[in-house]
């Protein structure tokens, strides 16, 4: 990958670029969506907190056959039924608190300007060819299936209520299978570069297999962008949203072209996606960069798939959970962190509301909520005046229960978000709570008070104190006016939702260091940082 490797020199290391899929736009968003962007809008958060210059795209894809269909049934233009539902995907990430920097439409005029522009550059490299395409086609997936991937009767085994239709046509192909050699050196030398592990065995083995040409555009389909060669095609929606992760990049106002497009963001440090479009991802997009001769994206990472009584949750499949219904009821912040908290990114999980106002009632209720509001309690109770505890310390020994949890915690958690290990970032936090709640109950501070311990009790309640913060500091990707709550009662005025959307920075390493809040500062009255949830109705389990 020399081409690629040399390029990518040029790129500040300093900036860090995040995609979520662009999503069809063939019905309303639901729960997976939602999931896939908040684990992105919590990266994109941690990495702007440790000062990087983020940028986190999303959008959605617009053409193709399914699109077109889902128009025509609702007596809609295409143009009219796509402008419909962005809205209603640009009004759910506002309700998950999202905090994307570009939003990329397919129908965007400057995106087809780019796809055109890519289109031409492989043809000039004579990877497009003309032929004969004879086979089934998924509209659902708008992919082409072999016949042994097919269920029973050809129906799809993603969508498992359509059938995959027969198609013969004459269409334009694009040269995988001259990619095999350089696809197979990629995943050598790059073995993060498809995430996680059992991925990118599926991936291996799926190339290992023999790569075959795939066309690359459709006739009798108008609600597609014209091949420039040849306008009675249109071109594959595939070959054309994949390109939105660039046409995103241009910067607003500027004539978009490809060079230019990449100049800044390109390219990507990590494609964040379901595993249901990780060939698309890991192995038809490298190769089309490389034709291109482009620089490929650092890593594409294939997470897991929810699923509701054990099915596929999926617009196609007409079982969705209305993630803007969950968030008005239940608010942003407990799902943004039950997602990222529950399941392992990367690892299929059921959802169960009941199991989600569980964890969050125990985690953030009466884990940290409780914890925070204890403490201060307790500073109120035995102290004259509202704040920090003195107390040295680099005197607190380095095997003290909480010290010896919190003092690598930050880079501990920086690790697992490099992972886009989510859960074991939180689990990690949740061990110092816990280990907090613990703390208060083995130490008695009442028995301090009690006994005149004077000295012992201010070190209890600060480390006490101190383990609340960083928690919330470190939480605050996921939670963010959770951990706002905490440092304002702490008497930290950080606004973490305020301090990403102005792009300024916090000091990550003083932040994330345990010891960093300092004796004698003023604290505010406890708050209940989080309202306990009920469940909402007895059915929803
Ligand atoms: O595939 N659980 O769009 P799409 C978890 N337009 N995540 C889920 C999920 C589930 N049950 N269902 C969907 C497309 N997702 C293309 C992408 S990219 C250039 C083009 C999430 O609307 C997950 O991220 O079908 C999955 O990959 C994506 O939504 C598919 O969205
Ligand atoms: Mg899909």
């Amino acid at each position: 990958m020399n081409t690629a490797d040399s390029l990518d020199d040029k790129f500040s290391p300093r900036t860090f670029t995040i995609t979520t899929p662009l999503y069809y736009v063939n019905g309303s968003p639901h729960i997976g969506h939602a999931y896939t962007t908040m684990a992105a809008d919590a990266l994109a958060r941690f990495k702007r907190l440790q000062g990087q210059e983020v940028l986190l795209i999303t959008g959605t894809d617009e053409h193709g056959q399914k699109i077109e269909r889902t128009a025509t049934e609702a007596n809609l233009s295409p143009q009219a039924h796509c402008d419909k539902v962005v809205a209603d995907f640009q009004q759910l990430w506002q309700q998950y608190n999202i905090q994307f920097d570009r939003f990329i439409r397919t129908t965007d005029p400057h995106h087809e300007q780019i796809v055109k522009e890519f289109f031409q550059r492989v043809l000039d490299k004579g990877d497009i060819y003309q032929g004969q395409q004879k086979g089934w086609y998924c509209v659902a997936c708008e992919e082409f299936k072999d016949e042994r991937d097919l269920l029973a009767d050809k129906h799809c085994p993603l969508h498992p209520s359509k059938v995959a239709e027969w198609r013969d046509e004459t269409n334009y192909f694009f040269k995988l299978s001259a990619y095999q050699e350089k696809l197979e050196q990629l995943y050598a030398d790059r073995p993060d570069f498809i995430q996680p592990t059992s991925r990118r065995n599926e991936v291996l083995s799926f190339v290992k297999g023999g790569l075959q040409d795939f066309s690359i555009s459709r006739v009798n389909l108008d609600w597609g962008i014209p091949l420039p060669n040849d306008p009675s095609h249109t071109i594959y929606v595939w070959f054309d949203a994949l390109l939105g992760y660039i046409s995103a990049l241009a910067e607003p106002g500027q004539n978009p072209d490809l060079t230019s497009s990449i100049s800044k963001w390109w390219p990507a440090n990590v494609h964040i996606i379901g595993k249901d479009i990780l060939r698309f991802h890991a192995v038809y997009w490298p190769a089309m960069l490389i034709s291109a001769e482009l620089p490929l994206p650092k890593m594409v990472f294939g997470h897991g798939f929810f699923t509701k009584d054990s099915k596929k949750i999926s617009k196609s499949e007409g079982n969705i959970v209305d993630p803007l219904q969950l968030a008005q009821t239940y608010g942003e912040e407990s799902l943004r962190y039950f997602f990222l908290r529950c399941f392992e990114f990367g690892q299929d999980g059921d959802f169960s509301e009941a199991r989600f106002v569980e964890i969050v009632n125990n985690d953030l209720a009466n884990g940290l909520g409780n914890l925070l509001n204890r403490t201060l309690g307790m500073v109120k109770k035995y102290s004259e005046q509202l704040v920090v505890p003195s107390c040295n310390v680099a005197e607190i020994p380095a095997d003290h229960p909480l010290k010896s949890i919190g003092q690598d915690l930050g880079s501990r958690v920086s690790n697992h978000y490099d992972q886009l290990a989510f859960s074991a970032a939180a689990e990690a936090v949740f061990d110092l709570v816990r280990a907090s709640n613990k703390f208060i109950d083995d130490s008695a501070p009442w028995a301090m008070f009690k006994a005149g311990q004077q000295a012992e009790l201010q070190q209890v309640l600060y480390s006490l104190l101190e383990s609340a913060r960083l928690a919330g500091f470190l939480l605050s990707p996921a939670i963010p006016k959770i951990s706002t709550a905490i440092y304002q009662q702490l008497g930290l005025m950080i606004d973490f939702d305020h301090l990403q959307s102005t792009g300024a920075t916090v000091d990550f390493s003083a932040h994330s260091a345990w010891g960093f809040l300092s004796a004698g500062g003023q604290l505010n009255s406890a708050q209940p940082v989080f309202a306990k949830l009920e469940l909402a109705s007895e059915n929803s389990t």
